[in-house]
């Protein structure tokens, strides 16, 4: 008997590479935190705040998320993509010199950034892309606010700029989509483009920014939209857990819940917390390690310089 499978083939990588840039978005939490509480709290505007590169404020503590995707296709090609683009652009400047990102851009080799989301920790970086590759197509999640749209501009964008819609998977390349989540949170930020890769050896995998939206609700939407969704077989990138290394029943459950997927990869960093790590490890579930490189404050996860290989 034929079931007529209504999830969206998005068809299949042959193998995805993806080098952390750099996963911490500043040094130090509290710093950033008073920042916000003298600006006016959780609820005011992120560009209020004179953070670089709009201003000085505690420039010494801004660093920045930024990670390069390379995906070989089933044709035998090569496509990178450059996920986020951090924060302070001296950080940013540094971190693409040590990793070779500026030769590639210069040389054409990344074809578009995919901006998860307008936290300034993953955007306001921007200078430090298009320095190098000014005609790169930019896709930004609905959501994105004027300020964001005019400040690519100004930074000298000549390339395309493309808003996901909301709730649609836009495939990228075969085996590669991005979808825009609705979402709002800290600072007046709207939107989060969410990555998903389907490797054709292994089932899907999530590549995520901060992942506003719930790290369950990001993979159920995975599991019932998508072929091999149903398999869960690595995660990248921020969690939201524990960002302020706090801790709670619900927090307890999400972990919990998190092993019911069959991940066989988490490579968590960011704003998942050490915290939320830690729980994840005492509860089995299979945490990469890191090298505590390059700024990272730790070797508890991935961090900058280290590199996911799926295949
Ligand atoms: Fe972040
Ligand atoms: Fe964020």
């Amino acid at each position: 008997m034929n079931r007529v499978s209504s999830t969206l083939d998005i068809g299949a990588l042959k193998r995805l590479r993806i080098l952390c840039i750099s996963e911490t978005g500043w040094f130090d939490t509290a710093t950033v935190f008073d920042d916000i509480r003298a600006a006016g709290g959780a609820q005011s505007d992120q560009y209020a705040i004179p953070w670089p590169p709009f201003g000085r404020l505690h420039a010494e503590n801004a660093a920045g998320f930024s990670a390069l995707l390379e995906a070989e296709t089933t044709d035998g090609r090569l496509r990178r993509l450059l996920f986020d683009t951090g924060w302070s652009p001296e950080w940013m400047d540094r971190r693409f010199a040590e990793e070779g990102i500026d030769q590639l851009l210069q040389k054409g080799q990344i074809e578009a950034l995919i901006v998860s989301h307008e936290h300034f920790d993953h955007f306001w970086g921007i200078r430090s892309t298009l320095r190098h590759c000014p005609s790169i197509p930019i896709y930004v999640p609905d959501g994105f606010h004027q300020t964001g749209l005019s400040f690519i501009r100004q930074q000298g964008h000549t390339g395309a700029l493309i808003t996901v819609a909301a709730d649609q998977p836009l495939v990228l390349f075969p085996g590669l989509a991005v979808v825009s989540f609705p979402m709002s949170t800290l600072l007046q930020v709207e939107g989060e483009n969410v990555l998903y890769a389907r490797l054709q050896n292994q089932g899907l995998s999530m590549i995520t920014g901060c992942g506003h939206g719930g790290v369950l609700n990001l993979l159920d939407y995975a599991r019932r939209t998508f072929t091999g969704g149903d398999r869960i077989h690595a995660v990248y990138g921020g969690l939201h857990l524990s960002p302020l290394e706090d801790w709670d029943t619900q927090r307890d459950q999400i972990v919990q819940a998190l092993s019911s997927y069959g991940i066989a990869k988490m490579a968590c960093n960011h704003c998942t917390g050490r915290t939320a790590v830690e729980k994840m490890l005492a509860s089995g579930l299979p945490v990469l390690r890191g090298t505590g490189r390059h700024g990272s404050q730790t070797d508890l996860f991935l961090g900058n310089g280290d590199v996911l290989e799926l295949e």
